[in-house]
């Protein structure tokens, strides 16, 4: 299966890179081939809202950018992972700015699951509004979740948050 991971975080080397470095490694063990794309280093504005892409070419981005690649990337992967860290209680805007660009495109075709890997400083900011948004577009896509990862604090770059992810990965 394709896999790609969209990673919100500017740090790629941080906490939540960390997490999706052990789903990345068991999913990969599994046989699956994973692609990360750092949207947070990509040139991807926010929506413009022309709807171009519904009245006049239909399906594509009026707006030029990074999004081309990722557009791309997104219409092959049988699964799609949303990967942030946590900014203000909700995804980071790097990861939402590229969300609301699949407006053009619809429903992505082949993604057939989606998860979502979080990480925060505190724990209590994984309430009812990161899963409700995330939920609804599951829905949307009509696609199956297979899993919400989240991690905070101390737990955040530990060996079992590590090995969770990797047995995730596996298990796909
Ligand atoms: C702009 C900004 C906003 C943040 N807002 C929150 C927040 O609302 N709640 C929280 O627990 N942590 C917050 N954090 C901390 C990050 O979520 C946390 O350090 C996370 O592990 C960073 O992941 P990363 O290393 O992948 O960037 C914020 C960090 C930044 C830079």
């Amino acid at each position: 299966m394709k896999i790609l991971v969209l990673n919100g975080s500017p740090r790629l080397n941080g906490n939540t890179m960390y997490m999706v470095s052990g789903f990345k490694a068991g999913a990969e063990e599994a046989g699956h081939k994973v692609q990360v794309e750092h949207v947070a280093h990509r040139e991807i504005h926010g929506c413009m809202a022309c709807e171009s892409c519904h009245t006049k070419e239909m399906g594509i981005c009026a707006q030029k950018d990074d999004m081309d690649n990722i557009y791309q990337a997104i219409l092959d992967t049988d699964m799609l992972v949303f990967a942030s860290p946590i900014y203000y209680f909700t995804l980071s805007a790097q990861l939402q700015s590229t969300i609301h660009r699949t407006y053009a495109i619809g429903i992505p075709k082949n993604v057939k699951k989606t998860a979502l890997i979080m990480s925060s400083g505190s724990a209590y900011v994984y309430g009812p509004a990161i899963s409700q948004y995330y939920q609804s577009i599951i829905e949307y896509w009509k696609v199956q979740n297979a899993g919400i990862f989240t991690s905070n604090g101390t737990m955040n770059k530990s060996k079992e948050k590590w090995d969770e992810l990797y047995h995730f990965g596996k298990s796909l």
